[in-house]
C-alpha cells in the first residue's frame, strides 16, 4: 500500500475541506483560533508533502528549508498569496494555489455594508440606543448623514470584487467612475460605469472604494496627497489591502475634516496594534478583516483549498494555481485541473 502523504494545515477550517483531505491524506491540524506561532508552524511542517495556510502564515525560504524537499504543495486559504514567496517556492518545483476571486460577491456586500454604515451613522446609532441614550423618540436633527443613492462612487481596480461592486451600486443609481490598471471596455458597455484618471476619481467621487491588489506600485497609493484632492464629504472603503493607504495620513485626514469618514476591513497592521488613533474617532468603521466571511463563502474556500492540494498530490492541475511556471519545473501527470 502506498504511504499516505502528510499534511499541515494552520487553521480550523469551516466547511468540508479538513473532512475532504482526511480521506486521502495524515492531517496534523493546528487547532485554536490564534494562528500557530513561528517557531510551532516551523516544527509541524518538517517532512510534509503539503500545507494549507493563510494570510497569517509568513511561508518564506526558511519555512520552505525546514519543510524540506516533500513539500510539493502549499495552498493558502485566501486569495491573496502576498504570505507567500512565491518566486523561492517556484524555483524549488513546490506548487502555490489559492482559492481564487470566488469571493469577490461576498467581499462587494460588506463593501456596501460599509459603505452604508459610514454614511448613514448605523455604529453609532445601535450605540445610542444600546447605552439608553434615545430619550426623546424622533427629532428632525438626530443622526443626520449622507445619502448613498444617486452619489458618484470612485472604484479604484476594476477586477472581480471592483466589478461586483459596480453592479451593486447601480441598483442604488449611483454614477460609477473608476480608475484601473486595465480600461474595461466590457463592463463599461454592460453596467455603464466610466473610466477616469485617479484624479479626477478622487475630485468627484462621493465614495471612493478600493478594490486594487497589493504591489509596490499600489502600495500607500492613497496617502496625503491624496486625501488633499477628496471631497470633504467623501468617504474612503477599504477591504482589500491595509497597505494601500498610509493609515498615519488617513488618521490625519480624519481627524482634520479632510474627508468625512472611512469604513475599513483591513489595516497596515493586522490585527490593528492597540491604542490606535482610529479607535478613537466617531468618522471610521473598523472591521477585523471579514471582508469573506459568510459560512457559504469560507465553506467553498476550505473546499477550493483543499481540492487544490490533493490535486498536486495525485499529481493533477489544481484548481487555481498561483506559479503556472512550476509546471515546467516539475510536472505533473495531468496539466489539467478537474
Ligand atoms: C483573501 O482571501 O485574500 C482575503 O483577504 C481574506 O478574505
Amino acid at each position: 500500500m502506498l504511504e499516505r502523504k502528510k499534511v499541515y494545515v494552520t487553521r480550523n477550517l469551516p466547511g468540508p475541506g479538513l473532512s475532504m483531505l482526511s480521506k486521502e491524506c495524515d492531517v496534523s491540524l493546528h487547532h485554536g483560533h490564534r494562528p500557530p506561532a513561528r517557531k510551532q508552524m516551523l516544527k509541524a511542517i518538517a517532512g510534509k508533502n503539503g500545507i494549507v495556510c493563510m494570510l497569517s502564515d509568513r511561508i518564506d525560504k526558511e519555512a520552505m528549508d525546514v519543510a524540506g524537499p516533500k513539500l510539493e504543495v502549499i495552498s493558502s486559504y485566501s486569495t491573496g498569496f502576498e504570505h507567500i514567496d512565491v518566486a523561492e517556492a517556484t524555483r524549488r518545483g513546490i506548487y502555490v494555489t489559492f482559492t481564487s476571486d470566488i469571493l469577490a460577491e461576498t467581499t462587494a456586500d460588506l463593501t456596501f455594508a460599509l459603505m452604508l454604515a459610514c454614511a448613514r451613522n448605523i455604529v453609532q446609532g445601535d450605540e445610542f440606543v444600546r447605552q439608553g441614550k434615545w430619550k426623546y423618540g424622533w427629532a428632525p436633527d438626530l443622526m443626520l448623514g449622507y445619502d448613498v443613492y444617486r452619489t458618484t462612487l470612485g472604484i479604484l481596480g476594476m477586477g472581480r470584487i471592483g466589478s461586483a461592486v459596480a453592479r451593486r451600486a447601480k441598483g442604488f443609481d449611483m454614477k460609477v467612475i473608476y480608475y484601473s490598471r486595465k480600461r474595461r471596455m466590457d463592463l463599461e458597455a454592460e453596467i455603464g460605469i466610466k473610466y477616469v484618471e485617479m484624479d479626477e476619481l478622487l475630485e468627484q467621487s462621493d465614495f471612493i472604494s478600493l478594490h486594487t491588489s497589493l504591489n509596490p506600485k499600489s502600495f500607500h497609493i492613497i496617502d496625503r496627497s491624496k486625501f488633499s484632492k477628496m471631497k470633504k464629504t467623501a468617504f474612503v472603503i477599504n477591504t482589500a489591502r491595509g497597505q494601500l493607504i498610509n493609515q498615519e495620513d488617513l488618521a490625519i485626514a480624519l481627524k482634520s475634516g479632510q474627508i468625512a469618514g472611512a469604513g475599513l476591513d483591513v489595516f497596515e497592521i493586522e490585527p490593528l496594534p492597540g491604542p490606535d488613533p482610529l479607535t478613537k474617532m466617531k468618522n471610521v468603521v473598523l472591521l477585523p478583516h471579514i471582508g469573506s466571511a459568510t459560512y457559504n463563502t469560507r465553506s467553498r474556500m476550505s473546499v477550493i483549498a483543499a481540492q487544490n492540494l490533493l490535486n498536486v498530490l495525485n499529481g493533477i492541475a489544481p484548481l487555481y494555481l498561483v506559479n503556472p511556471e512550476v509546471m515546467n519545473i516539475r510536472p505533473l501527470q495531468s496539466q489539467t485541473g478537474n
